[in-house]
């Protein structure tokens, strides 16, 4: 198999027309049926999951754009590998294939499984946070979070300032500010526990970090003796626009891109669900020390260290989905289609996060739903009514993904955004323009869109399964209008 692909277009084929349209490198071999709901049926299916579309069941969602956590489409030689799995207690076959795949790989001699990325997080913070330790980040994600102050640490954010943005044309808004990051670090002091890096920073829209900025970092931190993990779960669009932004990585090996970036780190972690398309993660050091600290949380939370708990099926799909990163043609298939999804939006005029990064299509909803107050969870209520408007099932990601603060105010998020999630492989060109069409007719509408509130309010990560009511009799309303307007109130 090829994986490295070296050519300077970076598997980029064009259209003799000029057209610029994403082209998918694989062919479907199987395929699962979906269905349109009448709106009215939408709407009762929202009104039934609390206006949260993390509650909505599958059968009533016509595009599952939620999150491309574990429903990415696995490749023929991942299905292939999980008959081999070697089911044991200890000691598995198996284990030691996906080891070695990753020591290939990365280059890190020591790996601990644990059953997902917020498996790993949990077990790092056991092993490294105490009351008052710091921890500081480009951008915090939801769980990893919650881990971190759950054990009584703080999250600190150092982003340079432009990247919080939405309109932007800043390559690689994930990067993280030095200066902002000596001094947060300056203040922190002895409680300093580490600097974490999340690649395909997730809650600023997929943005990528820039080699650069991690050798520098990487430097910063062997300077003052602190450790730097590494967040690799979106790992893959980060690497495809390492490969197509950064000039001088642009005829580099992808293999050498990764063990470059692994040797700049300390300790790395992954979700697997994201990172080798399947479903598991883990965690990689070449530290001795580093990997005693943790190894007992595996085996007290995940199972034993063979298997982390993992089913070995998905530990062999993980092994080959890795190796499977390598190929430019497999990684570039989310980043091309966020970006057909995100033009088309555009071209309704519609305010979507830019440049476009990966995992999907942010759509920022402090503009469309301008007249919503962030206290009335304007994201949450778009994700509902596209939802209402399409069957498309997207994620909120501003305002209710927030903890509240100690004192149970709340704690209002720099972006609101409603996230549509580009699973890999998943979807085609024709699901990203109807996807396009009806958010054309919801901005049309959008003065119809009115707030939620909380209905049932869970402390900790309340975005999950936390219930909220229209403020009003919006939906209904929202609803009778598309069916005026659309021929079958499909
Ligand atoms: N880190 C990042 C950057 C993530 O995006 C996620 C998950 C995790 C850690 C946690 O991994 O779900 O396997 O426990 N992101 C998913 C998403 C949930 O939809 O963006 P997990």
């Amino acid at each position: 198999m090829s994986c490295v692909n070296n050519s300077t277009n970076n598997g980029k084929i064009v259209f003799f027309s000029g057209e610029d349209i994403p082209l998918e490198m694989h062919k479907v071999r199987m395929v699962q049926r979906i269905q349109l709901l009448p709106v009215q049926e939408r709407l009762a299916a929202i009104r039934e999951a609390g206006s949260n579309t993390f509650l909505l069941r599958n059968r009533d969602v016509f595009l599952d754009m939620l999150t491309d956590s574990g429903v990415n489409a696995m490749s023929d030689n991942q299905y292939a590998a999980m008959l081999r799995a070697d089911d044991s207690y200890a000691g598995s076959e198996t284990f030691y294939r996906l080891s070695e795949v990753l020591q290939d790989i990365f280059d890190t001699r020591y790996f601990l499984p644990a059953h997902q990325g917020r498996a790993c997080e949990n077990i790092i913070a056991n092993a490294f946070i105490k009351p008052g330790s710091v921890t500081v980040m480009n951008y915090h994600f939801t769980t990893t979070k919650a881990h971190i102050t759950r054990l009584g640490g703080t999250v600190l954010e150092v982003l340079g300032d432009a990247s919080l943005e939405i309109d932007s044309d800043l390559p690689f808004k994930g990067n993280l500010d030095i200066a902002k990051l000596e001094k947060t670090v300056n203040e922190a002091g002895d409680n300093m526990a580490f600097v974490r890096i999340e690649a395909g920073t997730n809650l600023i829209g997929g943005q990528p970090v820039s080699l650069q900025n991690m050798r520098e970092v990487s430097a910063f931190c062997r300077k003052r003796g602190i450790m730097l993990v590494l967040d690799a779960s979106l790992l893959a669009d980060n690497l495809y626009f390492i490969k197509t932004r950064e000039e001088e990585c642009r005829d580099r090996p992808l293999a050498d891109i990764v063990k470059e970036i692994a040797s700049l780190m300390d300790v790395i972690y992954f979700s697997a669900r994201k990172l080798g398309c399947a479903r598991g993660g883990g965690i990689m050091t070449n530290s001795e020390k580093l990997f005693k600290k943790m190894r007992d949380f595996v085996t007290l939370y995940e199972g034993f260290l063979t298997y982390g708990g993992m089913s070995v099926r998905e530990m062999e799909a993980i092994a080959v989905g890795l190796r499977e990163t390598l190929d430019i043609n497999v990684i570039n298939q989310t980043p091309i289609f966020v970006e057909a999804l995100g033009k088309e939006l555009q071209k309704r005029g519609i305010p979507v996060v830019t440049p476009f990064g990966g995992l999907g299509c942010h759509v920022d909803a402090s503009r469309f739903v301008d007249h919503i107050p962030q206290e009335e969870y304007p994201a949450g209520a778009l994700a509902a009514a596209i939802f209402i408007a399409s069957g498309v099932r997207g994620m909120e990601r501003g305002t209710m993904s927030e903890q509240r603060n100690p004192d149970g105010s709340e704690r209002l998020s720099e972006m609101e955004l409603v996230r549509l999630a580009v699973p890999k492989r998943v979807f085609t060109l024709s699901h990203m323009r109807f996807v396009a069409d009806r958010l054309g007719w919801l901005w049309e509408n959008r003065k119809l869109i009115g707030g939620l509130k909380f209905e049932e309010e869970p402390e900790t990560l309340r975005f999950f399964v936390g219930k909220l009511k229209p403020i009003n009799d919006w939906q209904e309303r929202l609803a009778e209008k598309f069916a005026k307007d659309m021929p079958n109130g499909i």
